[in-house]
């Protein structure tokens, strides 16, 4: 009786160790996962006198696992027109580590760098909505080729070729729009600006690229256009489960349900493109969803 007890016990032991070991191996895998940063190449649209540009997303200063001076040497290496981050910077407390990171990239990439907010940054306001400007003005002041643009754009101009470069702010976040009396919806609100930067694209002959952090706001923007809609904010699923649930599960956004995940999309005959961004949420972990730096020629 006492042999068949410690038998037991041993093959107990033995399957805790397996469990133990297997646990262990698949948190080493996703730890690599979540620092082997790949390279995408996007194009939209045709001919010699394509820009090319990058997009980044979602570094979640201190839980990138991808290192600054590997993010800016693949950045400088690229020789961009110019970069456009879609949100979601650093996590409170970090801002020094963000300032560290934007002036390190601003001089490997000696080109315009375009920013929009997300969710995460906008948490930062949330006790102090006024700290938002005083934010904004020390990303701006690091360097003169940073611009946050939160509804409101800036033009790039090449030789051949000109930009009307616009950034919406994180739809969730963005209440200015609910001002009691006057009516508006937040498709009235958001089509106001696609139809203002619009309207400026064709006044310059430009091309319009709209940049946010949220996919969703695909859903209030409807019939209006842009060349090029830029997002983050899904990071592709992070770590991947069957039958999509960690979207299931862990979020609660809409594009997501309908299949929009990651990657280059039409939606409404508006090219989108979801980056899974670089850094990690919640846990330092990805699983088949890398990290990614995009770069897109238009
Ligand atoms: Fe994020």
């Amino acid at each position: 009786m006492e042999n068949t007890l410690r038998v037991f016990l041993e093959n107990i032991a033995i399957l805790l160790f397996c469990l133990v070991m297997v646990a262990l191996m698949v948190i080493i895998i996703m730890k690599k996962q979540a620092s082997n940063v790949k390279i995408t190449r996007t194009r939209f649209g045709e001919g010699d006198n394509l820009v090319n540009f990058i997009h980044i997303s979602d570094l979640h200063i201190p839980m990138h696992q991808v290192s600054f001076k590997k993010i800016c040497g693949i950045i400088h290496d690229e020789r961009p027109h110019f970069v456009v981050i879609t949100g979601d910077l650093c996590l409170k407390g970090h801002l020094g580590k963000l300032e560290t990171f934007l002036y390190m990239l601003s001089n490997s990439a000696r080109c315009p760098i375009y920013i929009t907010l997300g969710n995460h940054d906008n948490i930062l306001f949330n006790d102090e909505p006024l700290a938002k400007s005083a934010y904004i003005n020390a990303l701006e002041n690091i360097s003169p080729y940073i611009r946050v643009l939160e509804n409101d754009y800036c033009i790039y101009e090449t030789y051949e070729r000109k930009f009307v470069i616009a950034g919406l702010c994180d739809h969730r976040d963005d209440k200015s729009y609910e001002v009691p009396g006057e009516g508006k919806d937040k498709e009235e609100y958001i089509g106001e600006f696609l139809d203002l930067w619009n309207k400026k694209a064709k006044k310059e002959n430009a091309t319009l690229i709209v940049a946010s952090h949220n996919p969703d706001v695909m859903i209030y923007i409807n019939e209006r256009k842009a060349d090029l809609f830029l997002f983050g904010h899904t990071h592709g699923g992070q770590i991947w489960l069957p039958f999509r649930l960690e979207f299931k599960l862990l979020r609660g956004d809409k594009l997501p349900h309908q299949g929009y995940v990651y990657g280059r999309y039409e939606y409404n005959g508006n090219n989108m493109y979801i980056t899974s961004g670089v850094g990690c949420t919640l846990l330092p972990l990805r699983f088949r969803s890398r990290p990614e730096i995009c770069v897109h020629s238009i």
